[in-house]
Order: C-alpha cells, then sequence, then structure tokens
C-alpha cells in the first residue's frame, strides 16, 4: 500500500466513503448550525445558554471539518471547477488581511501589510482567498498575544508572490516536508485542527498551477509562500 511522505496510507476506498459522507452531511450540518443562529437572541436561562454556546462552537466545528472533508475530496477527485477571472490580485491580498486585521484587533495581534502594485492575474479570487485565510488562520493559531504577522506581496519573475509571516514557534526542519500532507500535524501544536487547510490550500494552487512552500525558522516563526503565474 502506498504511503504519503506524512506516514498516511493511500485508500481510495476510505476516500470515496469519506467523501460521501462529507458531502451528505454538509447540508443538515448547516442547518443545525444556521437554526442555532435564529435562536441567538433569544432570552434563556443562564444554564440552557452555556449549553447553547456549547452547542453552537460544536456544531460550528463539525461544519468546518466536512466543509473542509468534502472540499478536499473534491479538490483530489478533478470533481471542483477553478472559475479563473482576470483579477486585482493586490485587491484579493488586502481584503484577506483586511478580515484577518478585525481578528487580530481582538486577539492583540499586530498584521502588517505591504502590498506592491502589480498586473492582473488570471485565478479563482474565491479559492485564492480561502487559501489566504487558510494561511491567516494558521498564523493567528501559533502567534502570541502581542505578536506580529507580516503579509507582504509583490511581483517576481514572471508571477506574483504572497508570503505570510508569523512570530510563533516555527516548524521543525525535519517536519517541514509534510506540512502539505493530508490530515497531517505536528506532535505538539497547540491548537484543534484536522490537518487539512494546508493539504487544500496546495491543492488549490496546485489547480493554478502556482508554488505553495514553507520556509522554516524555528524558534523564530514560520514563512509561507504563494506564487501565481502572470
Ligand atoms: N504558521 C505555522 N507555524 C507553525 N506550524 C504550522 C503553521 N502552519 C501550519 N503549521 C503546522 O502544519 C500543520 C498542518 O496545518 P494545516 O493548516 O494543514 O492543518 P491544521 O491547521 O492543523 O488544521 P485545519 O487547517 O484543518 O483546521 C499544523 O497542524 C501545524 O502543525
Ligand atoms: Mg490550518
Amino acid at each position: 500500500m502506498a504511503r504519503t511522505r506524512g506516514g498516511e496510507a493511500e485508500n481510495p476506498a476510505r476516500d470515496e466513503l469519506l467523501a460521501v459522507i462529507a458531502h451528505e452531511l454538509r447540508s443538515p450540518v448547516s442547518s443545525i448550525v444556521m437554526s442555532i443562529e435564529s435562536l441567538r437572541g433569544v432570552h434563556v436561562e443562564g444554564g440552557i445558554r452555556e449549553a447553547f454556546d456549547v452547542i453552537r462552537r460544536c456544531a460550528d466545528r463539525i461544519l468546518r471539518l466536512t466543509e473542509d472533508l468534502a472540499e478536499m475530496a473534491d479538490l483530489q477527485n478533478g470533481r471542483f471547477i477553478l472559475r479563473l477571472e482576470t483579477e486585482d490580485f493586490a485587491e484579493i491580498v488586502a481584503q484577506s488581511a483586511a478580515a484577518a486585521s478585525v481578528l487580530a484587533r481582538e486577539r492583540n495581534i499586530d498584521v502588517r501589510v505591504a502590498i506592491d502594485d502589480m498586473p492582473p492575474v488570471a485565478c479563482d479570487r474565491d479559492r485564492i482567498s480561502q487559501v489566504l485565510a487558510n494561511l491567516l488562520v494558521n498564523a493567528f493559531n501559533v502567534t502570541e498575544k502581542g505578536g506580529t504577522i507580516t503579509v507582504h506581496a509583490a511581483v517576481g519573475k514572471g508571477e506574483v508572490v504572497v508570503e505570510i509571516i508569523d512570530n510563533g514557534p516555527g516548524i521543525a526542519d525535519a517536519d517541514l516536508p509534510y506540512v502539505f500532507d493530508r490530515y497531517w500535524r505536528a506532535k505538539d501544536v497547540a491548537y484543534k485542527g484536522a490537518g487539512l487547510g494546508l493539504a487544500i490550500a496546495k491543492a488549490i494552487i496546485d489547480a493554478h498551477h502556482g508554488r505553495i512552500w514553507a520556509e522554516s525558522m524555528p524558534g523564530a516563526g514560520s514563512r509561507f509562500m504563494v506564487a501565481l503565474p502572470l
């Protein structure tokens, strides 16, 4: 049985089953999340409120996991459509960074953004935004209060390049080759997750014929880079 570099066994039957389950669960789980949301304004006793909050957090997590599993399956099977349009890439990066800045203010994290002028890029706006969001969420998850996240976009040779730099714990050199593998997570990772965000990001960037990679700065932080062809 073939194994990926992260040691995960290739198993098409399991992947297909997971894909079917994830797609089937998406709609009922999102109905649960919407129903819970609609109860937000209703006055209830403290104990019931706490129970509601637990249900809401858990349902949100199940929905995100379900969506990521379904998306990963679609990307793997080529069952997704890339909607390429000529886009203002600088604006896509700016909007992603602005969304992150809202979260940053709440957590007292400084988001520094530097975006150079750049020509339009043919890309799927929603999916590229999703890639940047996945990288930014990871950066947030590992950055302490008072830390800094840097978003930098520039034009390289025949491509546009975005880098997202955090000053979290970094990634051990030995772990670097595995970070984009499905379900792979570092042994000592301090937050909850499924290990799907970077695999999804890589599949999206591969579909754009771009490049995505990470550089290790153990103890000093991580640098994730995305390049899309011009
Ligand atoms: N900025 C970062 N700094 C340090 N380690 C990171 C960083 N980004 C990712 N990693 C490591 O790579 C692993 C895989 O990341 P990935 O985004 O694929 O999954 P996740 O964040 O654990 O879960 P998910 O994104 O599915 O919610 C992480 O669990 C973590 O060990
Ligand atoms: Mg992640």
